[in-house]
């Protein structure tokens, strides 16, 4: 299908899903209620979970917030085009359907040369992650296509280069809140800023400000779990993940070693999640590891294991 045909179809109030940097989102016009509605009916999402708006010119926030602060103009001029998503007072013209009925609004501009193309041809496209919800992310176009079939038109952009979702910033208040963490680390952006960033606690507030925090999402239908530490590593129905470098461990057709490298785990988890239930493995263990916010990018990490574990902060 020509570049063109997909452009003509979100014009039409379709969907495409397009590959970012981080995982495949699932793009429609961001002005168009009914367009936004087929999303949570494809994916099967909860409609208070609310979307991120992409854009692929600075310019274009403004019909989505007239709320940029000086320190947020910084964020933008250092990560944008990346994988850092900011949240901003929304406009009232801003659809309740991308808000789940939020007085905010969240915003990236997708760091891939595709993405911004299609992007400057649509216009502003709102798009969560490209699985059914209760899946992991895509990162590859087939994750796309063996949760949709042939149902969503895919702009092929191969394989993802990060891997996991955005950093999700609240740049309203005095401190910056992250409500997901990412690539963008928490000391990067306090770096750029020049302001306290703390992690957002859920459970503070009676309703989360971040809907898609208390679902238990990333899944795969194999059981993820730490490994156990006597673990002998023999069963076959098990797919083992081992991060840490120097263990002795050799690889094998179910054991895959990182040797201490996270950023290659981080690209990968997904994937291997998938290739879990295909290669239908009943379990995935996980060599057992913990984390502060500020081990950055192994934080990001255990916070998509933990989801997948099914673990809830609150
Ligand atoms: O990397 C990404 O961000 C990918 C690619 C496709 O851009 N998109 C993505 O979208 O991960 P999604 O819908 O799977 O996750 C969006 C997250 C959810 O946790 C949602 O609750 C949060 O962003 N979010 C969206 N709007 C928000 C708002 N106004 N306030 C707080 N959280 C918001
Ligand atoms: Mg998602």
């Amino acid at each position: 299908m020509l570049f063109e045909t997909y452009v003509q179809i979100i014009k039409d109030g379709g969907l495409v899903a397009f590959p970012t940097e981080t995982v495949y989102g699932l793009g429609a016009d961001a002005w168009n209620t009914d367009a936004i509605h087929k999303i949570f009916r494809v994916k099967g999402r909860p409609s208070d979970n609310p979307l991120i708006v992409h854009i692929s010119d600075k310019e274009m926030i403004h019909s989505f917030t007239d709320s940029v602060s000086k320190k947020a103009e910084l964020l933008m001029d250092q990560f944008w085009p990346g994988p850092l998503t900011l949240i901003f007072k929304k406009r009232p013209e801003v659809l309740d359907r991308i808000t789940a009925g939020l007085d905010s609004v969240a915003i990236r501009m997708p760091n891939h040369e595709m993405a911004l193309k299609f992007i400057e041809q649509t216009g502003p496209l709102v798009a969560p992650s490209a699985n059914l919800s209760g899946r992991p992310s895509p990162t590859k176009p087939e994750h796309v296509k063996s949760d949709f079939g042939d149902t969503i038109p895919i702009l092929n952009g191969g394989s993802c280069e990060i891997g996991i979702e955005s950093t999700v910033l609240d740049v309203r208040g005095e401190v910056f809140e992250i409500y997901r963490p990412g690539y963008v680390t928490p000391s990067e952006i306090g770096k750029i800023a020049g302001c306290r960033v703390r992690l957002h606690e859920m459970g503070k507030h009676s309703k989360p400000i971040s809907p898609g925090m208390k679902y238990s999402h990333y899944s795969p239908a194999a059981t993820v779990l730490w490994m156990d530490k006597n673990e002998s590593l023999s069963d076959t129905g098990t797919l083992y993940l081992i991060h840490s470098d120097n263990t002795g461990i050799s690889p094998a057709k179910n054991i895959v070693t990182y040797q201490g490298d996270y950023r290659l785990f981080i690209h990968e988890i997904y994937d291997r999640f998938r290739q879990a239930d295909r290669e239908q493995y009943r379990r995935i263990a996980i060599e057992p590891f913990e984390a502060s916010p500020s081990d950055e990018l192994k934080y990001a990490l255990l916070n998509r294991i933990r989801k997948a574990i099914g673990y809830r902060t609150a």
